[in-house]
């Protein structure tokens, strides 16, 4: 089910915020892939943590490709359009509304504004293939996805993260998503508090 909101899932995002975004800040290209990205609330919200946290200049370097296998086929208008209800936006702190968003007229809508929609592509994709939409990321978020697959499928699609993530890339979901001991090998937890992780050079 594509439930989802903006501004959710904060202590990740945080933990991006800290750990995360100051690393790449100086990075002449920032890939991120937001798997299982819903109607867009997610790969926005990231979008503009990294607007908040990376200046003005370096954050025209990134490049977010959001992906869902959207079963009811409407992500990738709803995406590129950018108008959501503004009763969806209440998590927003207010100033980052009035510097992200704009009000559409005779409308309770607002708009992303531009440069921000122009950092998201959308993808139509299904995580369950394996095949990942690309290779050298530096970013991986997958939050409230796969606590819908069986354990050993989690287990695959995270290896297929592994393999898309460059050398040192990270990888973030949600809080109660914890890493299978399977992938020890594979990831370094970056914080005691939260659940992002750090590619290792993986020694089978
Ligand atoms: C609960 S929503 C979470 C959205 C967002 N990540 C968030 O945290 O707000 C789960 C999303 O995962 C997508 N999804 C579920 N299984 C998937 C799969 N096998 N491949 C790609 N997307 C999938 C659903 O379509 C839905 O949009």
């Amino acid at each position: 089910m594509a439930f989802t909101f903006f501004f959710r899932d904060t202590h990740v995002l945080d933990l991006i915020a800290a750990h995360v975004i100051p690393d790449l800040a100086g990075f002449s290209r920032v890939r991120v892939w937001d798997a299982g990205c819903a109607m867009g609330p997610e790969p926005y919200t990231l979008a503009i943590y990294f607007a908040e946290n990376m200046g003005k200049f370096a954050y025209r370097n990134l490049t977010i490709d959001a992906s869902d296998y959207d079963e009811g086929g409407n992500f990738r208008e709803i995406i590129e359009a950018g108008v959501y209800a503004g009763e969806g936006l209440q998590r927003i702190p207010p100033e980052l509304l009035a510097k992200y968003f704009t009000k559409l007229d005779n409308s309770d809508d607002y708009v992303v504004n531009e440069d921000v929609r122009q950092r998201i592509i959308f993808h139509l994709h299904d995580l369950l293939t394996l095949k990942p939409i690309g290779t050298g990321y530096h970013l991986i978020l997958c939050k409230n996805v796969m606590l819908h697959f069986q354990p050993a499928e989690r287990v695959e699609v995270m290896k297929m993260f592994y393999r898309s993530l460059t050398t040192g890339g990270y990888f973030a979901t949600e809080q109660t998503q914890k890493l299978p001991e399977e992938m020890e090998p594979y990831f370094e937890q970056i914080t005691i508090s939260g659940q992002l992780f750090r590619k290792r050079e993986y020694a089978a």
